[in-house]
């Protein structure tokens, strides 16, 4: 590979859509203010730090904002509508909205039962990407697709994407919404340094074949990739929320992805940044542009750091180097 620099920080094209994004949207699951199973995961966080949180992201650049219903039933959605509403700028105003419709214990019947509640939640705004969260409704994908664009017809949503799908079950949700004069936009799904599975069961290749984008979530390993927990490990027991019990912040976990973190840590201090700047900027690029990743942001710093890893370029040979790196401490048996 040559050592020709990366452009970074323009805006692209989100998969099979017109939308012009950013290669950063900022994930709002932490807006889900404490309520609900899910949105329990973080703790709640004001509307003052919620309203920083989205100024900050649109000053560095960031133009969209991927929510959900299940992030707190509609507290995400209503905090990040009534915070882009108070900002009131002009990048406010025409900041592109993603959010997802909640499928478990549910079936498609439901999809035009709940958009209005979306829309309202929204503040009316337009819904840009409207996402089925999970593959786990009790229709089948075709009977969901056929709701969903039954919505863009309507002119409820502009564009259609899907979360944690399989590579087949992409293919089937594309081939519907082809039947429709539509395509799939998107496929949200886990992915980090220290998480590569689409690369090997199948979804980035189809996503590329199908001109599918990826929106790559928990892109920081929720946190994780900040080598704040390697740097102070009691920091894990003061977390609120389960994620101190998952493998990954465990002793066990923190000893593997040491590796990472230092290579990471290296490179930030070549760049003067931060080793988030770097997990991000090395997801964006690897992959051409296929690939968009939503940090989520707990504090005010944690968006002004994540915003700049839009500013700067890492050398092929350099997103080379960090891959090869994860892939060794993924694949270590330590
Ligand atoms: N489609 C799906 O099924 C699905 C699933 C999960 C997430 N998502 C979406 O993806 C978004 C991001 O994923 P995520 O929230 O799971 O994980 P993430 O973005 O990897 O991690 C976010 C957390 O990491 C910490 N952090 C972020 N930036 C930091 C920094 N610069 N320095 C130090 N710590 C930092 C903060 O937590 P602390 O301060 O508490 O450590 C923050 O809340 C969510 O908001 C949501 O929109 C979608």
């Amino acid at each position: 590979m040559s050592e020709e620099t990366i452009t970074v920080n323009h805006l692209r094209k989100l998969g099979n859509s017109n939308l012009s994004l950013s290669p950063l949207g900022l994930g709002c699951w932490q807006f889900s203010n404490g309520k609900g199973t899910v949105g329990k995961f973080w703790p709640a966080l004001g509307l003052e730090d919620v309203l920083k949180i989205v100024q900050t992201s649109l000053d560095g650049g960031i133009n969209w904002f991927d929510t959900a219903e299940v992030y707190g039933g509609g507290q995400s959605e209503k905090m990040l509508a009534d915070a882009l509403k108070q900002i009131g700028t002009s990048e406010a105003e025409h900041a592109y909205i993603a959010t997802k419709w909640w499928p478990i214990l549910r079936s498609a019947g439901n999809i035009p039962k709940t958009i209005d509640e979306r829309i309202s939640m929204l503040d009316h705004r337009t819904i840009h990407l409207y996402q089925v969260h999970q593959p786990y409704s009790f229709s089948s994908v075709a009977r969901q697709m056929k709701e969903m664009a039954k919505l863009v017809k309507q002119g409820k949503v502009q564009n259609i994407g899907v979360s944690n799908f399989s590579a087949k079950q992409m293919r089937e949700a594309d081939t519907v919404l082809k039947e429709h004069g539509l395509r799939l936009v998107s496929n949200q799904v886990k992915y980090s340094l220290l998480d590569r599975r689409i690369e090997e069961n199948g979804i980035l290749d189809t996503a590329k074949e199908l001109g599918v984008a990826i929106i790559a979530y928990s892109p920081l390993e929720q946190g994780i990739l900040s080598g704040k927990f390697h740097s102070n490990p009691s920091l894990v027991k003061s977390i609120k929320g389960p994620r101190k019990w998952m493998p990954t912040f465990r002793d066990s976990g923190l000893r593997k992805s040491k590796p990472l973190i230092d290579e990471l840590e290296q490179l930030a201090r070549k760049y003067d940044v931060s080793p988030t700047q770097i997990a991000l900027n090395w997801l964006i690029h690897a992959h051409g542009e296929t690939v968009f990743a939503i940090p989520g942001a707990s504090k005010v710093h944690h968006a002004e750091q994540n915003v700049k890893a839009m500013t700067f370029s890492l050398t092929p040979a350099e997103v080379e180097w960090i891959g090869k790196i994860s892939h060794q401490v993924i694949h270590s048996t330590k």
